[in-house]
């Protein structure tokens, strides 16, 4: 398994480039700093939200099944200290029970091959958060999907009401149902995904 995005990783040495998500920034605003939080960046890439919480003080396990994704990453943030790279696939690592200050998972959930299991995933990312950490998603939904720059890509889709249910028993600190309309470098289709993310902060027990 690849991901779905290894043509991309071919072609171009920072398919996703360096600026970090919108949410990875709002979760920085709220908590002021990162500074020896444990960061799970589950589905990577080629590491932006990781290089940016690592160079934040942030210690960082960047996880990714793609081999390529994590070539490029190690190759493009070699000067970034605090990530640990690992290739793997999310639905077989045995991630620590209750570990991370905070886990990503931004543009993973719809990589997945079925809702069965993208829902566990999600358990799973959930468990691995210890009580008072925070979990930010950020994924396609089922509302609008235009997959005309992604040929042979066929992604998993909850509705976004699904996602938001999945973190009931958390606190939602900001949800939102948006569209992206976006081009990729290697071949310059615009297209739009309507996107679900959440940063939710799992409440303590
Ligand atoms: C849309 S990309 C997002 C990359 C990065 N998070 C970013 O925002 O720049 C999704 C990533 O999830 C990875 N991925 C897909 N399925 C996976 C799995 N089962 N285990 C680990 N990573 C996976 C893909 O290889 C891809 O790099």
């Amino acid at each position: 398994m690849s991901g779905g995005y290894d043509d991309g990783y071919r072609d171009c040495p920072c398919f996703w480039g360096t600026e970090p998500g919108s949410l990875v920034k709002v979760l920085c605003n709220h908590v002021g700093s990162v500074r020896g939080f444990a960061v799970l960046d589950a589905g990577c890439g080629e590491g932006k939200n990781a290089a940016f919480l690592a160079a934040g003080g942030a210690v960082v396990d960047a996880f990714d099944v793609s081999v390529l994704a994590i070539q490029n990453g190690r190759r493009h943030f070699a000067d970034q200290v605090g990530i640990r790279w690992r290739v793997g696939d999310i639905r077989d690592s045995g991630l620590p029970q209750r570990h991370y200050d905070v886990v990503i998972a931004y543009g993973l959930l719809h990589c997945l091959p079925s809702a069965a299991e993208l829902r566990d995933v999600i358990t799973r990312l959930q468990n691995a958060t210890r009580p008072s950490g925070y979990n930010v998603i950020c994924t396609f939904n089922d509302r609008r999907q235009e997959l005309q720059a992604h040929p042979g890509f066929s992604p998993t889709l909850l509705s976004h009401a699904d996602y938001v249910a999945a973190y009931a028993s958390w606190e939602i600190l900001k949800e939102s149902d948006l569209d992206l309309t976006e081009r990729h470098p290697h071949n310059n289709l615009e297209h739009t995904h309507s996107m679900t993310r959440i940063l939710a902060r799992k409440v303590s027990l």
